[in-house]
């Protein structure tokens, strides 16, 4: 038996096959792009998820075609919080409105003004989310809000192509401000509150549960087998954490890719709105996670790539080979706002305390502590909510840099451990989900830590000059708000 993993990330669906013993026998991909038609805009068509989701099972078809006909489970994760909305016919009635689409922040405002929301979601409604998103869609695209018959999140509706079921899992659905996270069900109220009701949501399972079985005249399509069990998965973050094995209480991991995420496993749900963490179900059940996010992480250096024409692994192999302290240029990676912990779509990024000297390399170490300075906001907001870190496992294109993980655990203050070379992201853990569903294997017995290729300590002797620097960097944010809205 094999067991598939499907991710539909923002820049690309990735579908990963596996055996029963966890060992990866096939990767397909297939590029996705983004359409920004105004500022703050950013949408998918669902119909490319689809294609991309042929694309990439068709190159692992080619590349291993015996264990390929052998699958018996499939997981789906991808990315959180896009509107995908659906007529009564189940077709797509406007491009989805993405994670990163800051347009409904009015709308978002609106929703958090009322106490219910935080209460029952234990969360902050966040421009990013569901809820407001359909907010906005009422007030500006009316007759499309009134053929709404369902709303999916992305890897949903690829589930309804595959299986033909309206069907979510506990951990996505938290990210819509729709869910009562504590019970891990629809909120009726919330729902009224958007003029939405249980009707327009779809069937809740946990991530570990089989959602369907994949359609027959699908299967014969993509050469699949019939009966392959569809998991409920789980959304990116939390596919992420099953791939890496974090869940028990108090696992952690810090993802450094194009967002920055800091998220720890919670055996009980232990929300804290008024720090702006994020309190979410876990793709397992009884289980609840805890998570910071930071906008733009790796994407401040690509930023910073572009528009000094390099790579980003050039800007990091131009530092020097050790820390020796604070830079005295501050950056706030603000590029397109921030959530944790300031909840602000309009503030934007700033470097602070430039000279003549101030190169190319000066402008990377900035960028690398100011990237660091937003992880610890997110350290000290899951702190708030009653989390303590005391190592957590890094991951992400960004953790390729010695130097940048130096910074990081020394800004933390905690131990960083990086894993061997190898595939446990957020497709490796829906591909787990899969086998978990299919085999009613124990989650325990199937997601294993990756075995550690080395840690990374705090500079000790420096974590008291980065603790003044991160002052000065918390003090920036007040000020430049001040000026940006004047
Ligand atoms: C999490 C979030 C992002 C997306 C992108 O709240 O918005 O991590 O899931 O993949």
């Amino acid at each position: 038996m094999t067991y598939l993993g499907i991710d539909i990330g923002t820049s690309g669906v990735k579908a990963l096959l596996m055996d029963a013993e966890q060992t990866i026998i096939s990767v397909g991909m297939a590029p996705l792009t983004v359409s920004r038609p105004h500022a703050g805009w950013c949408e998918q068509d669902p119909t490319d998820w689809i294609g991309g989701v042929r694309m990439a099972l068709e190159k692992v078809r080619r590349d291993a075609p015996k264990a390929y006909s052998a699958v018996a489970g499939l997981g789906l994760s991808g990315h959180m919080h896009g509107a995908t909305l659906l007529d009564k016919n189940g077709r797509v009635l406007r491009p989805c409105i993405l994670w990163n689409d800051t347009r409904s922040h009015a709308e978002a405002q609106i929703l958090d003004n009322n106490p219910a929301f935080r209460a029952i979601t234990g969360n902050i409604a966040f421009p990013g989310f569901t809820a407001p998103k359909l907010a906005w869609v009422k007030d500006h695209e009316p007759s499309i809000f009134a053929s709404v018959h369902k709303v999916l999140l992305p890897k949903d509706y690829v589930r309804l192509w595959l299986t033909g079921e309206y069907v979510s899992e506990m951990s996505d659905a938290s990210g819509t401000s729709w869910l009562n996270v504590a019970e891990r069900d629809w909120s009726n109220e919330l729902l009224n509150a958007c003029d939405l009701g249980r009707e327009h949501m779809p069937n809740l399972i946990e991530g570990t549960d089989v959602s369907g079985v994949i359609l027959r005249e699908r299967a014969s399509h993509l050469g699949l087998p019939t009966h392959v069990k569809v998991a409920g998965g789980a959304g990116d973050n939390a596919a992420s954490a099953i791939g890496m094995g974090a869940i028990n209480n108090g696992d952690a991991f810090l993802s450094l890719g194009t967002s920055g995420v800091l998220f720890a496993v919670n055996d009980v749900y232990s929300p804290n709105a008024n720090s702006a963490v994020h309190a979410f179900c876990h793709a397992q059940p009884e289980s609840w996670h805890q998570m910071g996010v930071t906008l733009s992480a790796a994407d401040s250096l690509n930023w910073l790539a572009t528009i000094t024409g390099k790579t980003p692994a050039q800007l990091t192999q131009a530092l020097p080979g050790q820390l020796s302290g604070p830079s005295d240029i501050t950056f706030l990676p603000y590029l397109s706002g921030e959530r944790t912990p300031h909840n602000d779509a309009k503030v934007r990024g700033v470097f602070a305390g430039l000279n003549h000297t101030s190169d190319t390399t000066a402008l990377t170490r900035a960028v690398i502590e100011g990237v660091s300075f937003a992880f610890k906001d997110c350290l000290n907001a899951l702190g708030a909510a009653g989390t303590r870190i005391h190592r957590a496992t890094v991951v992400g294109g960004g953790s390729k840099s010695r130097y940048w993980l130096q910074t990081l655990a020394t800004v933390l203050n905690i131990q960083l451990d990086v894993p061997q070379t190898g595939d446990f992201g957020a497709a490796f853990g829906a591909a787990r989900l899969g086998f978990i569903a299919a085999s009613k294997e124990r989650v325990k017995g199937v997601c294993k830590k990756p075995t550690l290729m080395h840690s990374v300590e705090p500079i000790n002797s420096l974590t008291t000059q980065y603790a003044e620097a991160q002052s000065l960097y918390r003090a920036l944010y007040p000020a430049i708000n001040n000026w940006q809205q004047n």
